[in-house]
């Protein structure tokens, strides 16, 4: 049953909310804000920055416990003689608030001077700056100067809390939202503090430090520049990068994310808001795992194998499909000849190419995907590591288990039934068909992103795009269909893989029309039933849920916090 709705008023605008909301969030639904440090919707209220205080009316009762009523025919209204925190101050009828009171505008200059009496004023040093709580809310509920003329306070600049953060204590305004976050949320109660009045010191508790799968999230809420992420510090000025919203692609949780650019260059990957998936937070293998997508050695230009000295020669797009659909042709006749492995790291639509073009076209019968597994945490990372498990089912590209015809595919080319391959996005020599059979092929076509023993023998090697560089979508392990976007682009002429396969269709004879990533999806929206109905504007950026036959058993379903500790990508 929905929780009654309790009617109040925010700055003479009616609210109403649901029984039990604090004023903050009561405040959002009209568009007010209530500034806060300290309070975080996902964790435990603390109450103790004082920056949300708000000046709050109840009407007064009269002796028979009814509402007097004033001459205007409406309820009196008795103020509170002191402000309330609206953190931990829950609706009730008929309440007043006014956010904006001259007593409220006092005291907010009051905290604000209060919180910077000791503070450094890093600012232009400091990797906050451009997201900074600090800096916003001095602009915005600050006096514009202090009066403190005393020498400040000084505490420890450059402690490591963890292997992967870094504290300037000077910064702190004890919050304590990273205290509450490790423990309610990642499960170690290994941060707090000590000492007293100003020289009260965030610390680790002797012996312990952070090191946990999710450490990095307190970066993400620390209100200001305390607490930095060591990949990320000194990188790039905030307000420079470019942010896009995209998907986690490290395991099949699939946690919506903000990919941080400039320049072509991604700097960062942090978590994006999303309660059906990740909530606000994300796993830290999967947040660091983005420095691929600007390695160096990415493959930039489709190439073949020379006869002569073993080199490679660089070919353009048109050179390489034509040349790759003629030999596929020689063997077409013999579909039972061709085997291909695609990846669960694939987009949907890439799959649903792919499985068009060596299904129907090439009537290729061994084809799988393969499986990435690794501990799952029952929080957020999941067991399986392929972010698109479920698009390769629905593509109809693997088989269940998933990757159980790789071995069936090794014993075909070890016995010559076999003599062609198609890889996508694998280093399948590590993967269940070694390098001496792979060199036993007459034709191997490999599409990848970065060079391994894989396309270093390979006939044709063809650049993929990674996550960052191209749009289409996964399926969850949770059947959520969710939406990737182009962050930055891809080195030299690599291209998304969806063009690649729509050029291998066209060559073959089987042109679909795809000029667009929406005319994949519009046709698979017309192939597949439970996508029926479905464009790429219509999922949003937060995914749609699909009506697929059931959640796989290894669906992982982060739906409240529990002790995380230990989880390895
Ligand atoms: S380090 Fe940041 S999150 Fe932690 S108590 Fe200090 S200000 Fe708050
Ligand atoms: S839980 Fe999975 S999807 Fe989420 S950040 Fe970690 S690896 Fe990525
Ligand atoms: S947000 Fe309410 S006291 Fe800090």
């Amino acid at each position: 049953m929905a929780d009654p709705t309790v009617n109040l008023t925010i700055d003479g605008k009616p609210v109403a909310a649901p029984k039990g909301m604090n004023l903050i969030e009561a405040a959002k639904l009209v568009g007010v804000e209530v500034p806060h440090y300290c309070y975080h919707p996902k964790l435990t209220i603390a109450g103790n920055c004082r920056m949300c205080m708000v000046d709050i009316g109840m009407p007064k009762m009269g002796a028979d416990k009814k509402p007097e009523m004033g001459p205007d025919g409406k309820p009196v209204i008795q103020f509170a003689p002191k402000l309330s925190i609206g953190c931990n101050t829950s609706v009730a009828e008929g309440m007043v608030v006014h956010t904006r009171s001259a007593k409220v505008i006092k005291a907010r200059e009051g905290v604000m001077e209060f919180l910077l009496v000791n503070h450094p004023l890093d600012c232009p040093i400091c990797d906050q700056a451009g997201e900074c709580r600090l800096q916003e809310f001095s602009v915005d509920y600050g006096k514009g100067q202090s009066r403190f003329v005393e020498e400040k306070v000084h505490k420890p600049k450059k402690t490591p809390i963890g292997p992967k953060i870094m504290l300037d204590d000077e910064r702190c305004i004890l919050c304590s939202r990273c205290v509450r976050f490790m423990k309610e949320v990642a499960g170690q109660d290994y941060l707090g503090f000590v000492n007293r009045g100003s020289y009260s010191t965030l610390t680790c508790y002797p012996g312990m430090e952070p090191k946990t799968n999710y450490d990095l999230n307190i970066v993400d809420i620390c209100p200001v520049g305390a607490l930095t992420s060591n990949d990320f510090r000194f990188k790039q000025r905030v307000w420079f990068l470019k942010e896009t919203k995209s998907i986690c692609p490290n395991c099949a949780t699939g946690c919506n994310t903000v990919l941080s650019s400039r320049e072509g260059v991604v700097y960062r990957q942090t978590p994006r808001d999303n309660d059906a998936v990740n909530q606000c937070w994300m796993c830290d293998s999967g947040r660091l795992h983005y420095k691929f997508i600007n390695d160096p050695r990415r493959i930039t230009a489709p190439s073949v194998k020379s006869t002569g000295m073993g080199e490679r020669l660089s070919l353009t797009w048109p050179e390489a499909t034509h040349q790759i659909a003629e030999k596929l042709k020689s063997l077409k006749g013999g579909g039972g000849t061709i085997a291909a492995v695609a990846t669960a790291r694939a987009t949907t639509e890439e799959l649903f190419l792919f499985r068009k073009l060596v299904r129907e076209i090439l009537q290729v019968e061994l084809v799988d995907c393969v499986s990435h597994t690794g501990d799952g945490d029952r929080f957020l990372l999941n067991a399986d590591r392929n972010p698109n498990t479920n698009g390769a089912r629905l593509a109809g590209v693997t088989n269940e288990p998933v990757g159980s015809r790789i071995p069936v595919i090794a014993e075909a080319i070890k016995a010559g039934k076999i003599k062609a391959l198609i890889v996508h996005g694998e280093n399948i020599a590590t993967h269940g068909i070694a390098e001496d059979l792979l060199a036993k092929l007459d034709l191997l076509v490999v599409i990848d992103t970065l060079p391994n023993k894989v396309t270093d023998i390979a006939h044709y090697v063809l650049p993929g795009a990674t996550f960052a560089e191209k749009r289409g979508t996964f399926i969850n392990a949770k059947n959520r269909l969710q939406r990737l976007n182009i962050a930055v682009p891809s080195p030299g002429i690599a291209r998304p893989e969806w063009q690649t396969f729509a050029a291998l269709l066209n060559e073959l004879g089987a042109d679909g029309g795809y000029l667009t990533i929406e005319d994949v999806f519009a046709d698979m929206a017309r192939s597949l039933a439970p996508l029926a109905g479905l464009n790429l504007s219509k999922i949003g950026d937060l995914g749609v849920e699909l009506k697929l036959a059931a959640v796989p058993a290894n669906a992982e379903v982060p739906d409240k916090p529990a002790a995380v500790t230990g989880a390895k990508a």
